[in-house]
């Protein structure tokens, strides 16, 4: 192999332009592609900021390049210095940045040799488990590349925004106490304190909140997180928040401020114009009318609760889902009547994953409508379902009886799967929105929880409803959402010791498990707290929809796969037995 001896980079491979033609040049790279083409040879060349391409000319070479030549295989790094020549007129490149020009090699050296890459840079279709073992390679693709280089223009974005508005950067703890983001804790075990354990942070919030106290007033910080929770394709265990605290402010403050953000990154990584303000739609109306709190709003097919329509109908899941505070919900798919049964079966099955007990439909027809219903409702009863709907000949209408989560959650997904199904969706379009006012509490498994965490501020005007129509109360919170994905979302705080007690023990925490869990944040709260508010951005998730992506894992340099285990070093993996001895441990295997 060669070395740098003498040899100095002076281009990035895309900075190589019309302009430097008739000067010598020094790139160095990958060769990404290398043709021969009898009398000459190309190399394509690729660094970090493209391709570049190498013709090497057998004729007046010395035979010392052409032996180079024929050793130099895909993925080689190389150096080339050599005169900027304009292409002849019909090897001109439109697609390719520098596709107007060309090195003309005087010297190549090999830096260093490449096996065969398990697979080639330019293959698009590389299983994804292949992909993360050698994610090294993989990332040399121009895509990833770009989707890595995205990244980083959107964090600096964001710091320098942040700068600019007066916010400090303030890091905290990674080793720290399990904090109430609502999913499970990753645990480190301690070696000083045998048997007990840290945990790494969901998220910074409670230290947010203790900088406010100490009079740091606007912070930000660009952090880990981690979260112990069933992956998806816009959830990783680790990943990154932008998180923004601030005081004396109140939630229209913060919402301004986070429009003007948004709109200028949108702006400076895109082009594209975010026009402000972005609507404000309580949880109440985005569940009724899309069944979703992350409503996608680049269409319509909203849903439509016609239990009043069918309240007298004598059908026992109509009446049972009534009876049982639920409701009756319908959804027409326009133009859909003529799905075949084997597709509408399928959003039959879509609806009972998502625990519905069952999914009726009504093929609208000029004359005789085509309906699962027919041999429980009359005509006249189908017809004002039909009426309802706005149903038209041609469409399909699907209608699903359960309580109002159920309804909301299986036509939600029923509403996106025939958008995808139809192509409605404009993949154009950043429709923003905020969701607000969300219940503060929710019922899990028949326990009282915090929608969001413990610390979210109720709404004044519902302030009254703790004490007697809790599950009523609404939060002083928001949820940034973009394109059906959450990207974003915070609350303001409790500030005052008193409420900030009485939430902990409705949530049915005594006393001690209070004061040992957040005793300190308690007590810190009776020391002169200002009051105070913020957010936290899914940094991940924003950059995946920038470069409009369809997994998180296109925009994290080294993703977890759906295991949560880690592909390329085998994480998580097992230690020596003396590590294990000296934190006290005894390890049982559970059968998963
Ligand atoms: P929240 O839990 O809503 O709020 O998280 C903020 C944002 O982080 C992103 N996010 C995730 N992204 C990828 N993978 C995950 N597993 C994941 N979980 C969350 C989402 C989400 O909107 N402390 C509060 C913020 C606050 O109140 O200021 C918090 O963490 O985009």
């Amino acid at each position: 192999m060669e070395n740098l001896e003498q040899m100095k980079r002076t281009h990035m491979c895309t900075e190589v332009n019309k302009t430097l033609v008739g000067n010598s040049v020094t790139v160095m790279g990958w060769v990404h592609k290398r043709r021969n083409l009898g009398q000459l040879i190309f190399l394509s060349l690729r660094d970090r900021t493209g391709l570049l391409q190498v013709v090497i000319n057998q004729e007046k070479q010395s035979n010392e390049i052409l032996e180079k030549c024929k050793e130099i295989r895909s993925e080689y790094v190389i150096a080339v210095t050599g005169k900027v020549i304009n292409r002849t007129e019909k090897n001109i490149n439109p697609e390719m940045e520098t596709g107007d020009i060309e090195i003309d090699a005087e010297e190549i050296r090999i830096l260093s040799a490449s096996e065969l890459t398990p697979f080639s840079v330019l293959d698009t279709g590389v299983k994804d488990d292949l992909r993360l073992k050698y994610r090294y390679i993989d990332l040399r693709r121009l895509e990833m590349q770009n989707n890595i280089m995205i990244r980083h223009k959107v964090s600096n974005f964001f710091r320098n925004f942040l700068t600019k508005e007066g916010f400090i950067d303030i890091e905290t703890p990674m080793l720290t106490r399990s904090t109430p983001e609502g999913a499970r804790d990753y645990l480190v075990p301690s070696r000083e304190y045998s048997g007990s354990f840290f945990a790494l942070p969901q998220s910074p919030q409670i230290f947010k909140q203790l900088l406010m106290i100490s009079g740091f007033d606007k912070y930000y910080q660009i952090v880990k997180c981690f979260r112990d929770e069933d992956l998806r394709s816009d959830r990783q265990p680790e990943f990154t928040q932008v998180d923004i605290e601030m005081s004396f402010v109140d939630r229209n403050d913060i919402i301004k401020l986070m429009e003007s953000l948004i709109s200028q990154l949108f702006k400076e990584i895109l082009n594209v114009e975010i026009a402000t303000p972005f609507i404000q739609m309580p949880y109440s109306e985005a569940m009724e009318r899309y069944g979703s709190d992350k409503p996608d709003t680049r269409f319509g097919l909203e849903l439509a609760n016609i239990t009043d329509i069918v309240s007298n109908f004598d059908f026992e899941p109509y009446k049972s889902a009534i009876k049982n505070g639920g409701r009756v919900g319908g959804i027409n798919a326009k133009n859909c009547g003529s799905y075949t049964r084997k597709k509408i079966d399928s959003l039959i099955e879509l609806s009972k994953y998502h625990k519905a007990k069952g999914l009726s439909y009504i093929v609208v027809e000029e004359n005789n409508n085509k309906t699962s219903l027919s041999k429980f409702l009359n005509d006249e009863q189908i017809n004002s379902i039909v009426k309802s709907l706005n149903g038209e000949a041609g469409d399909l209408l699907l209608i699903c009886a359960d309580s109002d989560n159920i309804v909301f959650e299986a036509l939600g997904n029923i509403r996106l799967e025939i958008a995808k199904n139809e192509n409605l969706i404009d993949e154009n379009k950043f429709n923003f929105l905020w969701v607000i006012d969300f219940p503060l509490f929710e019922v899990v498994e028949d326990k009282l929880t915090s929608s969001h965490h413990p610390f979210t501020m109720p709404l004044a005007e519902d302030l009254h409803l703790l004490d007697n129509d809790i599950e009523k109360v609404r939060s002083d919170s928001y949820d940034i959402v973009l394109n059906g994905f959450e990207i974003g979302g915070g609350s303001i705080r409790i500030h005052d010791t008193k409420l900030q007690e009485k939430i902990f023990t409705l949530l049915s925490l005594s006393k001690e498990e209070t004061d040992e869990k957040f005793g300190f944040l308690i007590d810190a709260l009776k020391y002169g707290t200002p009051p105070h508010g913020g957010i936290a951005f899914g940094l991940d998730r924003i950059i995946m929809l920038i470069v409009k992506s369809t997994s998180i894992r296109d925009v994290i340099a080294f993703p977890k796969v759906k295991d949560t285990s880690c592909p390329l070093t085998n994480a998580p993996a097992d230690v020596r037995e003396e590590q294990i001895v000296e934190l006290g441990i005894k390890i049982e295997k559970l059968k998963v």
